[in-house]
């Protein structure tokens, strides 16, 4: 289970009244959106999660870097969560939270660069993504961008044109707990131009294990599992992570959520002084611990 965040659920208490104000009948986009049960639960874990990169940052961008926090797969801002009737806020107000409350971005004048990706399927994601960051005043501290369509068509060209910024700062990859083999090349084709911006992937420990006992015909053409197998890298840890062009990776304790699914959380970044979060639960994937759970993930 997730240890009770206090802190965190408060600060998240205090935004879901925020959009209140702005918003009263928040949207409910039901589940096809991918947004289920399990993500507002994730939230207060999120939230530590993006103060902590902002503080491992601060010295790259006293240091001139260009601050980048980016979701590939952003969901709503703010909804009705149809299966447990929560309010809930989004990963991308609490992004912006964060940061538009942060001494970088509000004493030391220091302006940072927001990207939501959301594939738009309903396109009201995206219309009230854009509606909640303005009605709700997000945004202060920086510049943000809300890109439709899939991240892997529409993240390329925004990080074309931040070519020579000399970016820090963090994506953050939040799909169906599976990761895609787009995911996987973009990843590869900018390894340099990200490679001050680490990644932070949440990760389904176990997927891995539905396939055990498969027969080899369900991920052939025409088998049930051939789709899947054609869009998502199901290669174990061990060999994937090194194609993401990191050589520093922090591993998340596996938790569940309450719906059955242990969630684990991947950060790469190529800073060799990455430090552990043992207050967080994130471990280096090359101590005891770190591979432990990777053994646990793998197997
Ligand atoms: C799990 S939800 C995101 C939840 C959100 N990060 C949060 O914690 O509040 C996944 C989202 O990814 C979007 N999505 C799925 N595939 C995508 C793709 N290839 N590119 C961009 N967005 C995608 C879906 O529309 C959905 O809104």
């Amino acid at each position: 289970m997730v240890k009770q965040l206090p802190l965190q659920q408060s600060q998240l208490d205090q935004l879901i009244e925020r959009m209140e104000a702005v918003q009263p009948d928040p949207p409910s986009f039901g589940t096809p959106v991918g947004c289920s049960r399990a993500t507002g639960r994730k939230h207060p874990v999120y939230l530590g999660i993006v103060k902590w990169f902002v503080t491992m940052h601060t010295t790259s961008v006293r240091k001139g870097r260009q601050f980048l926090m980016g979701e590939t797969h952003a969901g709503p801002a703010w909804y009705l969560n149809s299966t447990t009737d929560d309010l809930t806020v989004g990963s991308p107000l609490i992004d912006l939270d964060v940061l538009d409350t942060h001494k970088l971005f509000t004493d030391e004048g220091y302006r940072y660069k927001a990207v939501f990706c959301d594939r738009g399927k309903p396109r009201a994601i995206i219309q009230q993504l854009r509606y909640a960051i303005e009605a709700g005043r997000f945004g202060t501290g920086g510049e943000v961008d809300v890109l439709h369509g899939p991240f892997e068509e529409v993240l390329p060209p925004y990080l074309d044109a931040l070519h020579g910024k000399g970016l820090c700062g963090v994506l953050f990859v939040d799909a169906n707990g599976s990761m895609s083999r787009a995911m996987v090349e973009m990843f590869q084709t900018y390894a340099y131009q990200l490679r001050y911006v680490d990644i932070c992937i949440w990760h389904q420990a176990n997927v891995r294990r539905r396939f055990n006992g498969l027969h080899p015909s369900a991920t052939q053409p025409g088998g049930a599992w051939y789709g899947a197998f054609q869009k998502y890298d199901y290669r174990p840890l061990r060999e994937l992570l090194p194609d993401l062009g990191k050589r520093r990776w922090l591993i998340r304790k596996p938790f569940n959520v309450g719906n059955g699914t242990a969630w684990t959380m991947l950060v790469g970044s190529n800073w060799d002084k990455l430090p552990e979060w043992r207050a967080g639960e994130m471990y280096r994937l090359d101590s005891p611990m770190g591979q432990a759970i990777l053994t646990e993930c793998d197997g």
